[in-house]
């Protein structure tokens, strides 16, 4: 922290400022990761003064993050916060920002740019910001970044032209396009669980792995967000961005180094092998009554919900297939990845059939009850060769007692203004990402296509997803979240 960053929020007066942002800065602040100087200063359209948006920002910060609100710490974070009123459309807005900045910086400072805004307003921010010298770097002098919210384009052809929108004003080391997925502490994990230790790596490729699956489940439906959510759907809100940067993490290469090129290169290498998704291998539906929603049109064929099966065409992960689920109004709230590993080669233990057993598989639990958990068989005791499965389980909760973990927001934002792009998606990656979701979008949004498949609220999504494991004799695993401390013996299949 040599040089103070002023973080400047564009769409301040919105959702994510009070909700994520501000919160995620105020827990830095508490912990003295802020440098003394550091200044934030909110942007948007809404006639506030700083007074009233600060207390916007206090109420947000009552409801979503109280536990951690203290009046006295609150005071004297606050007091780094200004407000300008002032419309992203509007280039004559960006040169009163300009003389802003220098007003409110008493030194030299690096400048964050976020953009909290809808996408449309992307485009012009971005413009603006260069026309207004905003985004220009002096060698050897402060960094100006800019952090981009998802969504990052709605198709394949939109994603290239917003980056080539942002690349014309900003270099791409200044660029940080969130996926709030990279943030959780859970899937950083799963970098150091395969690479800093020697048992599980040995095992994992196509010689011990029969499949792997990622469940990004969610029990809420889509609420208030209709408006946005009815033209999105499942593939664009969940898969293009979280679905396969949890993808890359499980099945990249070992990078040489930590560096953030070395591990987003090799993102990029595993996302690029991916075989394009045969549109058998693909189920999309809706959870039952989603067409009833306010702000969902009568007719909308948007999903809720969708499964994929994946190829990887690469030496490690040849033949194993990949099925990938996420949807709303599901059965629980759960991120998970499994593992499951192949039966052994032969069966004794008065087995009649391979079905008959239930084989190893390992759970890397991303929320809620984050954790990894480690199925295997076990003896019955008293039995003379009955086994059942039994669960080792490690927990974060459990292992590392004290703080709870930290909101993804809190460590992007960090990282961010470290100037530590890591966690953070690189151009290339949101367009091969892109690549492979984009034809099974439009493959279902074809109108050839009748009426989606439903499932009902509370069920773990449509028959249709069962049918995709069971054509090749597997099912879906969930291992995550219902245990709770320690190791539990005993663990039915
Ligand atoms: C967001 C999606 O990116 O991720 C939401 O837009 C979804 O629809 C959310 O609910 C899920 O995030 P998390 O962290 O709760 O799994």
């Amino acid at each position: 922290m040599t040089q103070p960053t002023t973080i400047i929020i564009f769409g301040a007066s919105g959702d994510l400022t009070r909700r994520k942002l501000i919160p995620a800065l105020y827990h830095l602040y508490r912990k003295g990761k802020l440098h003394p100087q550091t200044r934030i200063v909110g942007f948007a359209r809404r006639p506030y003064d700083t007074t009233t948006f600060c207390d916007q920002l206090l109420e947000g910060m009552q409801t979503f993050d109280a536990a951690e609100y203290d009046p006295q710490t609150w005071k004297a974070f606050s007091a780094c916060i200004s407000y300008l009123p002032g419309d992203l459309n509007t280039p004559e807005d960006f040169q009163r920002l300009s003389d802003f900045l220098q007003q409110v910086e008493s030194q030299p400072a690096n400048r964050l740019y976020y953009l909290a805004v809808a996408p449309r307003f992307f485009e012009p921010a971005i413009r603006y910001l260069g026309e207004s010298g905003l985004a220009a770097e002096e060698a050897g002098g402060p960094w100006r970044h800019v952090v981009i919210e998802k969504p990052f384009g709605r198709d394949l052809a939109s994603a290239q032209a917003l980056n080539q929108a942002v690349h014309a004003v900003f270099a791409e080391h200044q660029v940080y396009r969130i996926d709030h997925y990279l943030g959780k502490e859970t899937a950083q994990n799963i970098l150091f669980f395969r690479f800093a230790n020697t048992i599980f790596e040995p095992i994992w490729n196509r010689r011990y792995v029969d499949n792997v699956q990622i469940t990004v489940a969610e029990s809420v439906d889509v609420g208030h967000r209709a408006g946005y959510y009815d033209h999105a759907g499942v593939l664009r809100d969940m898969f293009q961005n979280h679905l396969m940067q949890l993808l890359s993490l499980v099945a990249m290469e070992p990078p040489a180094s930590f560096e953030a090129d070395a591990v987003r290169n090799e993102k990029v290498k595993v996302l690029s092998a991916v075989r394009p998704i045969a549109f058998e291998n693909t189920v999309a539906a809706q959870y039952e009554g989603y067409l009833q929603t306010e702000g969902v049109a009568p007719d909308s064929r948007t999903p809720t919900y969708a499964a994929l099966k994946l190829n990887i065409d690469n030496w490690r992960w040849k033949g194993v297939p990949f099925y990938l689920r996420s949807g709303k109004a599901l059965k629980r709230k759960t991120s998970e990845i499994i593992i499951e590993f192949q039966k052994p080669p032969h069966l004794m233990f008065g087995l009649t059939s391979a079905s008959e057993f239930s084989p190893n598989v390992l759970s890397l639990c991303i929320q809620p009850d984050e954790g990894i958990h480690l199925k295997f068989q076990a003896k019955i005791p008293g039995s003379e060769q009955d086994m059942q499965p039994v669960n080792m389980e490690f927990h974060y909760s459990s292992a590392f007692q004290g703080e709870p973990l930290p909101d993804a927001y809190v460590r992007l934002l960090a990282e961010a203004i470290e100037g530590d792009p890591s966690l953070f998606t690189r151009s290339d990656s949101i367009e091969t990402a892109w690549r492979i979701i984009d034809p099974v979008i439009q493959a279902w949004e074809s109108p050839k296509r009748g009426p989606l498949a439903t499932y009902a609220r509370g069920s773990w999504g449509p028959a249709e997803a069962d049918l995709l494991l069971a054509q090749s004799d597997r099912r879906w695993h969930t291992g995550c979240g219902q245990h709770k401390n320690g190791i539990t013996l005993n663990l039915k299949p």
